[in-house]
């Protein structure tokens, strides 16, 4: 028996498509048999995942975009309602991270973040819930992070920023409760995409921060394709509002340092 494609005729906007996770995203939606476009501010990058894409059978396509502007997810989401006629999936995933300490954090630091990674999946949401409201259906997942649950060192816009895409997440389901279009998020915890590469190269933070969570590994852009794709299939028709963690057990429990769990 053929296993059945589980976004056959679904049309899948990801944001940050052009490198990791997105791309991860773009590859699990296409292989489940949707139409992905990709928007992203890296063209070059977005090309490639579309262009490999369209090699294996898929429909691909590229829209440049920078997500904190509103004019940019304007014409993405034209872009994709004039190549396809129809948007099913909203993915908020592109985003970006500032290292410095709170102090060293400037306003432009602080609006770059807050206006990437919060008002951006603001932006893109209300350019496709008009459609989305209007066809009756929609799916829209927003990519928070661990730092969405915990407070972490020298990166102050970014987690007040991913703190806020959960609240955003579910203010977005109450908002649309009754039109048949749900939102939830997902929260990565260490990935080893470019956004990490430094880190998981490194020889002190690669091995000991794989350490850190459950499974005893970084996690791969891979690893979130597969909550993505439940997130957008009928699957999981009564997750709204919700959030998935796919951090190897980082935020639930942890060992103290030299305390192992006692087998003999
Ligand atoms: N990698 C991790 O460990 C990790 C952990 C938690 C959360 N996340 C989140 O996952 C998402 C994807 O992260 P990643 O690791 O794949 O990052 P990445 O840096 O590898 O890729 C990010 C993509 O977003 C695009 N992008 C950046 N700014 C943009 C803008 N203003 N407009 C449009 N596109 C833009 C980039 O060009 C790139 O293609 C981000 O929201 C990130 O915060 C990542």
């Amino acid at each position: 028996m053929c296993p059945v494609m589980r976004l056959k005729d679904k049309v899948a906007i990801v944001t940050g498509g052009g490198k990791g996770i997105g791309a991860a995203i773009c590859e699990a939606f296409a292989k489940e048999g949707a139409s992905v476009v990709i928007g992203d501010i890296d063209m070059a990058g977005a090309e490639i995942v579309a262009g490999t894409l369209r090699n294996e059978g898929a429909a691909a396509s590229c829209v440049e975009i920078d997500i904190a502007s509103k004019d940019s997810a304007t014409n993405m989401a034209d872009a994709a309602l004039k190549e396809h006629g129809q948007v099913d999936i909203l993915v908020n995933n592109a985003g970006a991270r500032i290292i410095k300490g709170l102090m060293q954090h400037s306003l432009d630091d602080w609006e770059k973040m807050i206006g990437i990674n919060l008002t951006g999946p603001f932006l893109c949401a209300q350019a496709v819930i008009p459609h989305m409201v209007e066809r009756g259906s929609g799916n829209i997942i927003n990519i928070a992070s661990i730092a969405s649950f915990m407070g972490r060192p020298n990166r102050c816009a970014y987690v007040a920023a991913k703190t806020g895409v959960l609240g955003l997440t579910r203010a977005m389901a109450a908002d649309l409760a009754g039109k048949n279009v749900r939102v939830n998020a997902i929260a990565p915890g260490m990935i080893a995409s470019p956004f990490n590469q430094s880190f998981a190269e490194s020889s002190d933070s690669g091995p000991a921060w794989a350490q850190e969570n459950l499974v005893g590994r970084w996690g791969q852009p891979e690893d979130i394709g597969g909550a993505a794709v439940f997130l957008a299939s009928d699957e999981s028709s009564f997750v709204n509002g919700a959030e998935i963690k796919i951090e190897g057990g980082w935020l639930g429990a942890r060992s103290r340092s030299g305390e192992l769990p006692i087998w003999d």
